[in-house]
């Protein structure tokens, strides 16, 4: 049971997993994990010799698993529109990074996603809901977060059930974050621009021990670039970067994020300090062969910046994805118990 970062990885049907700019949940009613993903099955084209390349809307996939390890395909729990072209959803359109969530008050499954047209212009977020981890969702709209862009996102559930989005804003110079309401459908007045200036995107959020961390990549269409690793106090800001929290491998290795860009963070309950970093290895040319990096990240030393100690020591942890060609869980961990 050894995962092979980069490698095809097949479901329990032998077909290529289809989960791409995903991310997972862990469903405590089904006792199961369930990764959500673009489907990306079609054939890549550009719509203008200088757009960036696509895949027509095929869906979300969803996939489903006991170990992390093998999956079973769900089939495509929120489909892509065939033939309304204005609809959001309609195959010319964008949907990208879809991430659920459960709602412990309304028992529903909310799912958030980046919504485009295949310009990048109209950079909004969708929402959808199903009183099921396998689906089908129901889509509900598609707005701009108090009006401003929204590209790249993700959604984190904090473990008070308060819920927040992330989102690339102002021609992904910032990101903003804002709560959720409290049946996670829609946002809250409150809005913290962090990161200013800094231009990243693919943010993946993650807490240990009251800290929050985050992973962002650069902004560099489908070619890798380097991570960087961030932590706050508080999840509205301010937000630290501690620096590349790529270790192992060559130089260029780390500085391309192992040739792939963050999409989510798993924490692995009863391993604390320990999560798997899961990344998107792009492949721009044939965007359905994109493959999957997950590795070991985990937190725990002295941060790596600031550099000069000589003030004492840092406020956060190293926050650390080593490279492995191949690794796996330890044979101990049984996931949630
Ligand atoms: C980078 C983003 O992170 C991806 O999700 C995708 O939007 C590509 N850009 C498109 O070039």
């Amino acid at each position: 049971m050894y995962f092979y970062p980069g490698r095809v990885w097949l479901d329990t049907d032998g077909h290529a997993i289809q989960a791409h700019g995903g991310g997972i949940l862990y469903d405590h009613i089904t006792a199961k994990y369930y990764w959500y993903g673009e489907n990306k099955d079609g054939l890549t084209y550009q719509t203008h010799p200088k757009s960036t390349n696509r895949v027509d809307i095929i869906g979300v996939s969803c996939y489903s698993s006991k170990d992390l390890w093998s999956w079973t395909n769900e089939g495509i729990v929120l489909p892509g529109e065939p033939t309304n072209v204005t609809h959001d959803l309609h195959k010319s359109k964008v949907l990208e990074r879809p991430k659920v969530i459960y709602n412990d008050h309304t028992g529903q499954y909310v799912m958030w996603m980046h919504i485009d047209d295949a310009n990048y212009t109209k950079a909004s977020v969708g929402v959808a809901v199903s009183t099921s981890p396998s689906g089908p969702f129901t889509y509900l709209y598609s707005f701009r977060p108090h009006g401003f862009e929204s590209r790249d996102m993700t959604i984190f559930k904090d473990d008070d059930g308060s819920a927040y989005l992330f989102y690339s804003s102002r021609d992904n110079t910032e990101l903003h974050v804002s709560p959720l309401t409290k049946d996670y459908l829609n946002i809250m007045v409150a809005m913290r621009r962090i990161l200013i200036r800094r231009h990243r995107e693919a943010p993946a959020v993650f807490k240990l021990q009251g800290t929050y961390y985050m992973i962002t990549s650069g902004c560099s269409g489908w070619a890798p670039n380097r991570a960087l690793a961030h932590a706050a106090e508080s999840i509205m800001g301010p937000w630290e970067t501690l620096g590349n929290p790529c270790v192992g491998g060559n130089r260029f290795f780390r500085l391309t994020t192992f040739l792939s860009q963050s999409t989510f963070v798993l924490p692995l309950p009863g391993l604390p300090g320990t999560f798997i970093f899961m990344a998107d290895r792009w492949n721009p040319s044939n965007l359905r062969d994109s493959r999957y990096v997950w590795l070991p990240l985990f937190i725990g030393g002295l941060a790596d910046e600031p550099l000069d100690y000589s003030f004492g020591f840092p406020a956060w942890s190293r926050v650390s994805i080593y490279w492995h060609r191949k690794w796996r869980l330890p044979e101990s961990w049984k996931g949630y118990t």
